[in-house]
C-alpha cells in the first residue's frame, strides 16, 4: 500500500519522521508491505503529523498522529481507509482545502517533490512549453496581462519589471530569486521550495527566456536547510533532464541555476542588500536608483522576484493570463498564498483569490485563536505590517484596501493575538526588531530604532507622557520620510497602528510616588 507523509520542515518539527519510522516498523511486524512516499506539506499544520493512504476512494488522511495511535490504526485497518478517531477523510473535501483556489500550490503535498515524473503528470513544464512557443515578448505580455504583482510584499507589477529587463541591451542578464523569507509568521516560500521545487525552477526558466537572462540564482536563507537541499537536488535533476543547461529543452536558449545561502540577516531580504550579499559582500542596502532591473547583480540588468512570484508563472503560462486574472479583485489579480500563524487554531496555508475578508481568513479558515480567547489584534504583512483590531476584520484582503487602512498585505503573513497581548509592548518590539536588524547604513533607522525603544520604555513606565508621545510622533515621521529602505521606513507602521487602534494599552497610569 502507498502512504504519503510530509517531509516539510514544519511536519518534521512536530514529529513526522518518528511517525514514519513507527509506521514502517509496525507494518514490518505485521508482515505488511508499505510504500511510503515523502511529499511536501498540504499546509494544514494543526493536523500534522498527517498520513494519507492511497485507496480506491482516493487518498484518505489520518491526523494529527501520535506514537500511541499507530497500533490502533493498523488494528482498525487504516491501510484500507477504515474508520478511526483520527480519520479525516479526503483532504480535498476538508473545508479548509475545499474553499481554496490552489493554483501555485496545486501540487504541494500531493507529489514527491523530487520526482520529475510526478511533476510532469501533474501538469509540470506545460507553462515552459508554452513559453518556448511564445518567445520573449509573448511571455512578458502574458505575465503583464495576468496582473501578477510581486509577491515578496511590495506588489510591483511583475510584467513591467520583466519588460524593463527585456528591453535593455547587455552582454549578460540575471534572474535572482529572493528566498530570504524573513517575515515573522511566513513560510509559503519554504513550503513551495520543499514541496514543489520544480515549480520555482520552471518559473525562473520562463523568466530567463522572457528577459534574455542565461543565469539564475536562488538566494535561500540559512534557516531553511531542508529547502536548500531539496532545491539543490531538484536543480540537478532538472539539469540532467535537459530543462536547465546550454539548450533548454533543445531550444538553443541557455539557462542555468545555482543556489546561494544567506547568513541570517533579515535585511538580506531587501533586494539590493541581497545582491550585495550574492556578490560576496556584507548585506548592506544600496541606494536606488539605479533599480536592479537596470543595474542589478554585478551591475547587470537583473530580474529580482520572490519565490511566490516566480512560482505563479508556470500556471499563468499553462492556463493563460485571463484565467489567472479571473481570480481577485480590483488591481489585485490572481491568488495569494496567505499564511496563518501566531495564536490561531488552524495554522496553515490558504491560497485564495484576493478580495476575501480578513475575518474569513482568521475565523473562517483559521477558526479563531488557539487559546479560545477573543482575538484582540492581527498583524498583517509581517513585522513591518499594521496591527488591526477585531472590529476591522471585514477589510478585504487586497493590496489597495489594506494600504488605505494604513497597513500592507506584504508577503501574505497574518499573525493572530488574543486579548492577553499588550500592544504597547508590541510597538516597543517593532523598534527593538528594527534596532537588531538594521543594516546601519542610514541614520534615521540605525539611531531612530534605538531611540524608539527608549521612548517606548518611558511611555510604558508612564513617565512624561505628553513629551514622549510628541517625541514618538516626531520619530515615526522622520523614520517614514528619511529612511533609505523599507526596514526603517515601515517600522513606524506597526507602532502607529498599535497606537491608533489600541490607545488603552499606551495609557498606563504612572506609578505613584513612593
Ligand atoms: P519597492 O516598491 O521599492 O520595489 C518593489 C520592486 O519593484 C523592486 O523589485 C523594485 O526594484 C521594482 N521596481 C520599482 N519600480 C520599478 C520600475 N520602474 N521598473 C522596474 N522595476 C521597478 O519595494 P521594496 O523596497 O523592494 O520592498 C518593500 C516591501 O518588501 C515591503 O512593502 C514589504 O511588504 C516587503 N517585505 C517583505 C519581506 C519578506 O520576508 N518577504 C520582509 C520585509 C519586507
Ligand atoms: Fe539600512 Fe535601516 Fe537604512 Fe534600510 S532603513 S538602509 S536597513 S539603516
Amino acid at each position: 500500500t502507498r502512504i504519503f507523509l510530509s517531509r516539510d520542515a514544519a511536519s518534521l518539527a512536530v514529529g513526522a519522521e518518528r511517525i514514519g519510522r513507527l509506521l514502517a516498523e509496525e507494518a514490518a511486524r505485521r508482515g505488511l508491505a508499505l510504500d511510503t512516499v515523502r511529499t511536501g506539506s498540504r499546509g494544514m499544520f494543526w493536523l500534522e503529523p498527517l498520513v494519507e493512504v492511497e485507496t480506491a476512494e482516493g487518498r484518505i488522511a489520518y491526523g494529527p498522529l501520535e506514537a500511541a495511535d499507530i497500533p490502533g490504526l493498523f488494528e482498525a485497518g487504516f491501510l484500507q481507509g477504515a474508520p478511526h478517531p483520527r480519520r479525516l477523510g479526503r483532504l480535498e473535501d476538508h473545508p479548509f482545502l475545499a474553499r481554496q483556489s490552489r493554483l501555485t500550490f496545486a501540487r504541494c503535498g500531493l507529489v514527491d517533490p523530487l520526482s520529475l515524473d510526478d511533476y510532469l503528470t501533474h501538469g509540470g513544464f506545460q507553462g515552459l512549453d508554452r513559453a518556448l512557443a511564445l518567445g520573449p515578448s509573448g511571455i512578458v505580455a502574458e505575465v503583464r496581462e495576468s496582473g501578477l504583482r510581486g509577491r515578496g510584499g511590495a506588489g510591483f507589477p511583475a510584467g513591467i519589471k520583466w519588460d524593463t529587463v527585456l528591453h535593455l541591451e547587455a552582454d549578460q542578464k540575471y534572474v535572482v530569486c529572493n528566498a530570504d523569507e524573513g517575515d515573522s509568521g511566513t513560510y509559503a516560500d519554504r513550503m513551495l521550495m520543499e514541496g514543489d521545487p520544480f515549480c520555482l525552477i520552471e518559473g525562473m526558466i520562463i523568466a530567463g527566456l522572457a528577459v534574455g537572462a542565461t543565469k539564475g540564482f536562488i538566494y535561500i536563507r540559512s534557516e531553511y536547510p531542508h529547502a536548500h537541499r531539496t532545491v539543490n537536488r531538484a536543480i540537478a535533476l532538472a539539469a540532467q533532464a535537459g530543462y536547465l543547461g546550454p539548450s533548454v529543452r533543445g531550444s538553443g536558449r541557455a539557462f542555468t541555476l545555482e543556489t546561494r545561502l544567506g547568513a541570517g540577516a533579515y535585511i538580506c531580504g531587501e533586494e539590493t542588500a541581497l545582491l550585495e550579499s550574492l556578490e560576496g559582500r556584507r548585506g548592506v542596502v544600496r541606494a536606488k536608483p539605479p533599480l536592479p532591473a537596470l543595474k542589478g547583480l554585478f551591475g547587470k540588468p537583473t530580474v529580482v522576484n520572490n519565490v511566490l512570484s516566480f512560482a505563479a508563472v508556470p500556471w499563468i503560462l499553462a492556463h493563460g493570463a485571463q484565467a489567472y486574472a479571473g481570480f481577485g479583485m480590483g488591481q489585485s489579480r490572481g491568488t495569494m498564498p496567505v499564511q496563518l500563524a501566531g495564536n490561531i487554531r488552524h495554522a496553515g496555508l490558504v491560497e485564495i483569490g484576493f478580495g476575501t475578508t480578513l475575518r474569513e481568513l482568521v475565523h473562517g479558515f483559521g477558526g479563531g485563536t488557539a487559546t479560545g480567547r477573543p482575538v484582540k489584534a492581527v498583524q498583517v504583512g509581517g513585522p513591518l505590517g499594521a496591527y488591526f483590531p477585531e472590529s476591522m476584520l471585514d477589510l478585504p484582503y487586497d493590496y489597495e484596501a489594506l494600504a488605505e487602512a494604513k497597513g500592507m498585505l506584504g508577503h501574505g503573513g497574518i499573525v493572530v493575538f488574543d486579548d492577553t497581548v499588550d500592544l504597547a509592548q508590541q510597538a516597543r518590539f517593532a523598534f527593538a526588531f528594527c534596532a537588531a536588524e538594521s543594516c546601519g547604513k542610514c541614520t534615521p533607522c540605525r539611531i531612530g530604532a534605538v531611540r524608539g525603544v527608549e521612548i517606548m520604555d518611558r511611555i510604558i513606565a508612564g513617565t512624561e507622557r505628553e513629551r514622549n508621545f510628541a517625541l514618538l510622533d516626531d520619530l515615526c515621521r522622520l523614520m517614514t520620510d528619511a529612511s533609505l529602505c523599507a526596514m526603517g521606513g515601515l517600522t513606524p507602521v506597526p507602532v502607529q497602528s498599535a497606537l491608533t487602534h489600541f490607545p488603552d494599552d499606551f495609557d498606563k497610569a504612572p506609578p505613584l510616588p513612593a
